[in-house]
């Protein structure tokens, strides 16, 4: 049977950027439709009805909002990828402001909230992507990003309007290469090879990186032969470029730690790239899994207002999740002396490089756990108490031995820059209760068409 069509009025949006409505057709239920803004009046395909809530598959805009622009990418709105691409760019930055203001709430007194430092150009931003592979019953074979709201759903991107065009070449690429091997993709059950592609660029540089992520289960590894074919359909401008392919190996064993293994297949073994920050430049070397902040030039941004966050010069900088030492560096010159602290070793290994090619003397980079390390760490006889910490820890914040140490060691000053300001604001209620409050409150819009934003929270001990 047919699903049946309904007319929906859009209010709001829901935690994910999908706009949410009711319908006469279904009274009481709240109707969930990603790609519709609030105020809308929408045609939507109804889905299964789930306790009081079910979806709507976008038809037909019957009434739009005056922020609904023609978006540049077919995919839109079935891709997981921008679920704001409709919407003009200066009212996503209105949106966005205003869902931080309303996370942060009680915390941010008069003042302390900044304006979003917006992109100067909200396309093809990304230095990074990372592609799935995925294939139905019937065999049918899907590569590129999740489908919003979908349980995994793999969709064949043809275009992508967040990255250069070379990441949608090399996709196609690679699709052709998948079409002529008989290689299957990765499955929950553990059969198949295929896991993932990632792609990534130095923008500064031109840089470029190629990684193939394939099964650890030696039943479906890959022969000779298939990785020569990917070398060539991948990497064949190798010899005028600078580009790095990479082979890695996800071994996934029930009750172990997932590990990773990487083959360097060729071209230099990592990528570089610059950060013009205000007028000083730097170059930092990524090895593949290494992280580095998504947008190049709002990474820039990101770093400056950072930096001119502090005042005067520290005695010692703390600079916890401190990746390739990115933010060490840069605020090296803010301090007698900065340690920074990271668990991933290969970015350890990229951050001693960094320091030791942007000059820097005064920057010592530690590998381990931050809770771990610190704890260690303070009970040093040549310990120097911090007069600023500097935090920048992955979505799911600050864990309880983190915040822990952080409480026990009492700096002066935190800055705390966070890709989500859910889990940002319930550490700083938590380090509120040790004496901390929020002074400045500065976001940055490193992913535009996106929900997402990065902020930078200057807290102070009173
Ligand atoms: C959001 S990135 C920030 C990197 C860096 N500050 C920058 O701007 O490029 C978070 C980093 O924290 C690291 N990390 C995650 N958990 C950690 C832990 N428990 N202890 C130390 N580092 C950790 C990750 O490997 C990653 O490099």
């Amino acid at each position: 049977m047919d699903n049946e069509d309904a007319v929906v009025h859009i209010k709001t949006f829901n935690k994910k950027g999908w706009g949410v409505g009711s319908s006469s057709a279904v009274p009481g239920a709240v109707i969930e439709v990603i790609g519709a803004l609030p105020s809308e009046e929408v045609l939507v395909e109804l889905g299964r009805k789930r306790r009081r809530c079910c979806k709507g598959l976008l038809k037909q805009v019957i009434v739009p909002s005056s922020s609904r622009v023609t978006a540049r990418c077919i995919h839109v709105p079935q891709c997981g990828g921008c679920v704001w691409q409709q919407i003009d760019y200066d009212q996503q930055v209105k949106l966005k402001q205003v869902k931080l203001a309303s996370i942060v709430g009680a915390l941010c007194s008069e003042g302390v909230m900044q304006p979003i430092i917006p992109c100067d150009s909200p396309w093809a931003y990304r230095n990074k992507m990372e592609f799935s592979f995925s294939e139905n019953k019937a065999g049918e074979k899907f590569l590129g990003l999740i489908i919003a709201g979908s349980r995994g759903h793999v969709l064949n991107l043809e275009e992508c309007h967040l990255v250069s065009p070379w990441f949608i070449d090399v996709l196609k690429r690679v699709r052709n290469w998948w079409n002529e091997s008989d290689l299957k993709a990765y499955r929950l059950d553990d059969s198949g090879a295929l896991r993932t592609l990632i792609l990534r660029e130095g923008k500064r540089t031109g840089d470029k990186l190629i990684m193939l992520t394939v099964s650890g289960n030696p039943t479906y590894a890959l022969k000779e032969r298939d990785i020569k074919e990917f070398l060539s359909a991948v990497a064949s401008d190798v010899r005028t470029e600078r580009v790095s392919v990479y082979l890695r190996i996800q071994q996934a064993i029930r009750g172990s730690p997932t590990q990773f293994f990487e083959i360097h297949l060729c071209g230099p073994d990592h990528l570089l790239e610059t950060c013009r920050v205000n007028e000083e430049e730097f170059t930092f070397k990524i090895s593949p899994s290494s992280f580095f902040q998504p947008n190049t030039a709002q990474a820039e941004k990101l770093y400056a207002a950072a930096r001119n966050m502090i005042e005067g010069k520290k005695k010692h900088i703390l600079d916890l999740y401190a990746g390739i030492a990115t933010l060490g560096i840069v605020c090296a010159s803010r301090a007698e002396k900065v340690t920074s602290i990271e668990l991933n070793p290969y970015a350890v290994f990229d951050g001693e490089s960094n320091i030791e090619t942007n000059g820097i003397s005064n920057v010592h980079i530690v590998c381990g756990d931050v809770g771990k390390i610190l704890a260690a760490l303070k009970l040093r006889d040549d310990w120097v108490a911090p007069d600023l910490v500097i935090v920048d820890p992955p979505r799911t914040g600050l864990d309880p031995a983190a915040l822990e140490v952080l409480k026990e060691i009492a700096s002066q000053e935190i800055l705390y820059i966070s890709c989500n300001p859910v889990t940002q604001v319930a550490n700083i209620h938590e380090l509120a209760l040790a004496g901390y409050s929020l002074k400045k409150l500065q976001p940055v819009d490193q992913f535009p068409h996106t929900i997402h934003l990065e902020t930078i929270a200057l807290l102070q001990r009173t």
